[in-house]
């Protein structure tokens, strides 16, 4: 992004980030405290001579391995880095958050984990259950998709360090609880996460045959908007991500209608603090791997309402994903989704919460609203709202509709 538009892009964030609206980051008001915490950051190594250059002697860079690097600094450093991804690297984040040293150093050598995570095969890819999927797909509804983007993004922002950021997870927890009423197999939990008090939300569907397999499709629920002061930030963050994780709530509302009973497990999952270095979704899928629960396949929805593409409705990322879960999903469109086209690109780095269960060794896919180079633009802004996307959720549902096709198929 050049020094304009990225000008321009300031520009729309809204009053409360005039301060910094004109200028490159200025890193003289980086200035952290001395009680202020250490925190490590995995980056791509290419970032180093930047990194290093601005933060002078507030970064220390700690390890190198595989074009992957981790660097240690204050908490108050993310935010700059952020800004400075963003700027110099077009990356929207382009880092993960650690807590401490093992954690980062674990993310650096787990080559292991994601080369079985994109290679391996999880589960049976075999297109089979047509007289189910065929029965739900039409009972999808934009609408209802549409009604809980507006909800969610009608928060000022779900930003995770926010007040706002926990009442749109009960929300969320409520909403579902409430589309599962009468389902004792059927439950609706927090998993709270110690550093910050946004929790992710989880629904399980207990499986009624092998319950130890687990089938998750997820996406995050927090919003931001700018770099600083998040908080209070009015982020609605309809496209980022209140679509998908509406999309999800309308494949619970489906399933639930049709009162399906599972034969595996099953889990919906809206996570924390994904905008902030994929930190929610980091502690669940680690808990999971350190549960040594098997999961089978994830799905990640995040962005599913911006059409961006003309040839394209729905584009599977292929970085930090599984290549026959992904194949499979693009045989459940061709099979399900007539008239739809879809195709592959890739983010260029761990863009969103498929990557910490990549990370982990588990099998995930992220098919996406569009190719990068379409993006919605006015994501992490104030204008990040339905009204991008003519005020409809049409694109959504076709989302919906992969995404009750994917858990129907491995459900077999
Ligand atoms: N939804 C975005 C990821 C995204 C943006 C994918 C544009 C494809 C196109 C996600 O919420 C996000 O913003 N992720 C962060 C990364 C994270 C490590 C902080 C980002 O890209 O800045
Ligand atoms: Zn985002």
């Amino acid at each position: 992004m050049n020094k304009l538009s990225m000008m321009l892009l300031v520009m729309t964030l809204g009053s409360g980030l005039s301060a910094q609206a004109h200028e490159d980051v200025d890193f003289s008001k980086f200035q952290p405290k001395s009680n202020e915490k250490d925190v490590f950051l995995t980056i791509d190594a290419d970032a180093l001579t930047s990194a290093k250059s601005n933060f002078k002697n507030n970064l220390e860079i700690m390890e190198v391995r595989d074009g992957l690097a981790i660097i240690k600094t204050k908490e108050s450093g993310v935010e700059f880095l952020s800004h400075m991804m963003h700027e110099e690297f077009h990356r929207c984040g382009g880092f993960m958050f650690h807590d401490n040293i093992d954690e980062a150093t674990t993310e650096l050598f787990n080559a292991d984990n994601r080369a079985l995570a994109s290679k391996a095969i999880f589960a049976n890819y075999t297109i089979d259950q047509q007289d189910t999927v065929e029965k739900l797909l039409p009972q999808v509804q934009a609408s209802e998709i549409e009604s809980s983007i507006r909800k969610l993004s009608s928060f000022k922002n779900r930003y995770y360090q926010a007040d706002t950021g926990v009442q749109s997870q009960e929300w969320i927890k409520q909403r579902w609880l409430e589309l599962a009423a009468g389902r004792s197999d059927v439950k609706v939990e927090f998993f709270d996460h110690a550093s910050w008090k946004q929790p992710s939300v989880i629904m399980t569907i207990e499986g009624a045959v092998n319950p130890e397999e687990v089938i998750i499709v997820g996406g995050h629920a927090d919003s931001i908007s700018g770099y600083f002061g998040g908080a209070s930030a009015t982020a609605p963050g309809a496209d980022d991500n209140a679509s998908g994780m509406s999309s999800i709530t309308e494949v619970i509302r489906v399933l639930m209608q049709n009162s399906y009973r599972p034969n595996k497990t099953i889990q919906f999952m809206g996570y924390a603090a994904e905008e902030v270095g994929l930190r929610g979704s980091k502690e669940v899928a680690a808990s999971y791997k350190n549960a040594g629960k098997n999961v089978i396949g994830v799905m990640q929805l995040d962005m599913t309402n911006f059409k961006g593409s003309d040839e394209f409705d729905i584009v599977m990322m292929t970085d930090f994903t599984n290549a026959d879960q992904n194949e499979f999903l693009g045989k459940i469109i061709d099979e399900y989704l007539e008239g739809l086209n879809w195709g592959y690109d890739k983010c260029g780095y761990g863009c969103s919460d498929h990557a910490s269960w990549h990370s982990n060794g588990f099998p995930a896919s992220m098919p996406f609203e569009a190719r990068m180079k379409e993006m919605n633009k006015k994501i992490h802004t104030a204008n990040d709202t339905i009204e991008i996307s003519r005020g409809t959720a049409s694109h959504a549902a076709k989302f919906s509709k992969l995404a009750v096709a994917f858990v129907v198929e491995l459900d077999r």
